[in-house]
């Protein structure tokens, strides 16, 4: 949800901001821009993508050490040139970039209007900028101090760069609720909203925490909160190749994901899971294990993709653990002013570690003295700061804007743990135990074998890549996995798909069913088979197309099918870590048929950083 970059040191800001912007590009992509120091403060910005401030900026001369960048997720004002970032304010002096939403722009522009403040964007932007240009000249206080008073009025989550031309040696920034990474250099430091513009120049980064600011120059960063007091930066190392946040001979971001999942779920159980010795170890939930253990009621907080991790979360808890689960939407849960009894458990599940709800719920819950445990990818993100413990899900930077590798790896995660506790609990038979932990330790190969079936869910994709709308339908351990496949297919495809548990949908939905339409069974062996094939006879009946995820042998649903898709057999625990990876490939597939960008799909960004 937009991306910011800056630079200020010895080497020439402009391509490294144009790099990073490139890497970031998966956060926005409505519009970028850059401003840079060179004989005086020169903005630049473009409606579109980077390529298109890239390709307007040739043959210009772009010479400067210091310089701020910005691409665009549009909320106030629609992505066009004048609503791009950086702005200027209006004395001229500053120009900012910003990754957030002020929520008290209204108030704050008024104010600035009676002074006779002209405004040239639609941004709440530009308002803030003005707000602290007007107090630096008011006071005739250092900029530094202006963002200080400035933030102090502000309600609202930002990320802010300030790069001011009668400073040509400072850079000014700030966070509350967005990310900051600061990579500490010789003589130069490198800012961005995640770690992969800064990978590749050093590993020494500091994450900036909310209510500060930073002063950077090329030799110093000095931390202060908003009573003006000195913070100590702490330096973390990164633990990321620069391998890692590169396309590696794919066509997209989103096929290498795929194909990664069985190397990231193998890194997800590494250390952790030994089948062998039948053990179970999860160093970051030791210390809160217990009230784990001991809770009455896990309330799984998420959004998108994460949040149908934590439905088929749902089910396993209650199956292995014997603990009453509620899944929540993150934006809901936030507002509802939730029932939260001493004890209760949150896990917070996110693949950014960034997504603003998700934050804010888990916040609002610990305040009202719930137990937080993250399940989240990226390492020191908000989320993962936030959690009174937690457990990595190891899967390395998922740049594709859809989520793939997250989800299965938060599956493991999430299964890890539930057998943990099942075991702690005595709510587990140690035969049962011993296999759903080998069954694990066995889902990398079995991925590994699944996707070598590509070509025919190609031909499917083709076969079906017109089709107006998807119906998907599961039961049990699979409900989730196909409302995972109708989000996939929307984002990726912009196909109007739906999910449904299949028993539901003779409550409304099969009025749509017709010869037009796909319907996709995840129909697995488990203990719902015999119900779902009758609900798959239900849509034959009105001559639907079924697709159907099905195990080898199923001759019966094989009958019923018009095209079907073997996943290798697995505990219904399991199933769905094999079950989601044909409804990744099948959306991508049909997104590249019909030429869509599937990196970075419409109106999409990955990490939502405003509610
Ligand atoms: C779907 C997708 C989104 C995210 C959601 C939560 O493919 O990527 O639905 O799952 O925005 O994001 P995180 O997991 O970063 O909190």
């Amino acid at each position: 949800m937009c991306g910011i970059v800056a630079y200020i040191g010895q080497r020439e800001a402009y391509p490294i901001i144009l790099k990073g912007l490139k890497r970031l590009e998966y956060r926005g992509y409505d519009s970028a821009g850059i401003a840079l120091l060179n004989d005086g403060l020169k903005v630049y910005k473009k409606k579109g993508k980077v390529a298109n401030l890239e390709e307007e900026l040739q043959g210009k001369d772009l010479h400067s050490n210091i310089g701020i960048g910005h691409t665009r997720w549009a909320t106030h004002g629609e992505p066009s040139d004048r609503n791009a970032h950086p702005h200027r304010s209006a004395s001229g002096r500053f120009a900012m970039i910003h990754n957030g939403i002020i929520e008290n722009y209204a108030q704050l522009k008024q104010e600035l209007l009676s002074k006779g403040y002209v405004f040239h964007s639609d941004t709440d932007t530009e308002v803030l900028l003005n707000f602290i240009d007007d107090i630096q000249k008011n006071n005739d206080c250092q900029p530094e101090e202006a963002v200080r008073i400035a933030l102090k009025r502000v309600v609202g989550a930002y990320v802010i760069v300030l790069l001011d031309q009668e400073n040509p040696d400072t850079l000014i920034a700030a966070r509350k609720g967005s990310p900051l990474v600061i990579g500490v250099g010789k003589n130069e430091h490198f800012l961005a909203s995640d770690a992969s513009p800064i990978i590749e120049y050093t590993k020494e980064v500091v994450y900036v925490n909310d209510y500060e600011v930073a002063i950077i120059r090329p030799d110093e960063l000095i931390l202060k909160n908003l009573g003006n007091e000195r913070q100590t930066p702490f330096i973390t190392k990164l633990d990321m190749e620069l391998a890692a946040i590169e396309k590696g001979g794919y066509d997209h971001f989103m096929l290498k994901e795929i194909f990664e999942q069985p190397q990231t779920i193998f890194d997800c159980l590494r250390g952790r899971l030994d089948a062998t010795a039948g053990t179970i170890t999860m160093s970051g939930i030791e210390k809160y294990a217990d009230e784990l253990v001991n809770t009455n009621r896990i309330v799984m907080v998420a959004c998108g993709t994460s949040w149908h991790a934590g439905l088929v979360a749902e089910y396993i808890f209650e199956e292995l653990c014997r603990i009453n689960v509620e899944v929540e939407y993150a934006s809901e849960f936030r507002y509802r002013n939730p029932v939260i009894n001493k004890g209760d458990v949150i896990i917070a599940i996110s693949q950014s570690g960034e997504t603003a709800d998700t934050l804010v719920a888990i916040e609002n819950a610990k305040n009202q003295g719930a137990i937080i445990f993250g399940v989240v990818n990226v390492v020191g993100s908000s989320i993962s700061r936030a959690s009174h413990a937690g457990a990595y899900t190891h899967a390395g930077p998922e740049i594709g804007v859809a989520s793939t590798k997250a989800f299965t790896a938060q599956l493991a995660v999430l299964t890890m743990m539930a057998l943990a506790v099942a075991k702690k609990k005595g709510t587990i038979t140690e035969q049962r135990y011993q296999t759903l932990l080998k069954e694990l330790e066995a889902v990398p190969e079995k991925v590994s074998k699944l996707l070598k079936s590509v070509d025919g869910i190609k031909a499917l994709a083709e076969k079906y890549k017109d089709a107006e709308d998807f119906l998907y339908l599961g039961r049990g351990f699979n409900f989730p996995v196909a409302l995972e496949g109708a989000l996939k297919l929307k984002e990726i495809s912009y196909i109007h798909a739906e999910g449904y548990p299949a028993a539901e949908m003779k409550h409304g939905p099969i009025a749509l069913v017709d010869e037009t339409l796909p319907v996709v069974f995840i129909a697995t062996r488990d203990s719902y088979h015999e119900k779902v094939i009758s609900n798959m006879q239900e849509i034959k009946a009105r001559k639907g197309m079924v697709i159907s995820v099905i195990n080898e042998g199923d001759e019966q649903s094989i009958s019923l099918s018009n095209d079907v898709i073997i996943v290798p057999e697995a505990d219904e625990v399991i199933a769905p870590m094999l079950s989601v990876i044909p409804m990744q490939l099948l959306a991508y597939y049909i997104g590249v048929a019909r030429g869509l960008d599937v990196d970075k799909p419409r109106n999409l960004a990955k990490s939502v950083t405003v509610e």
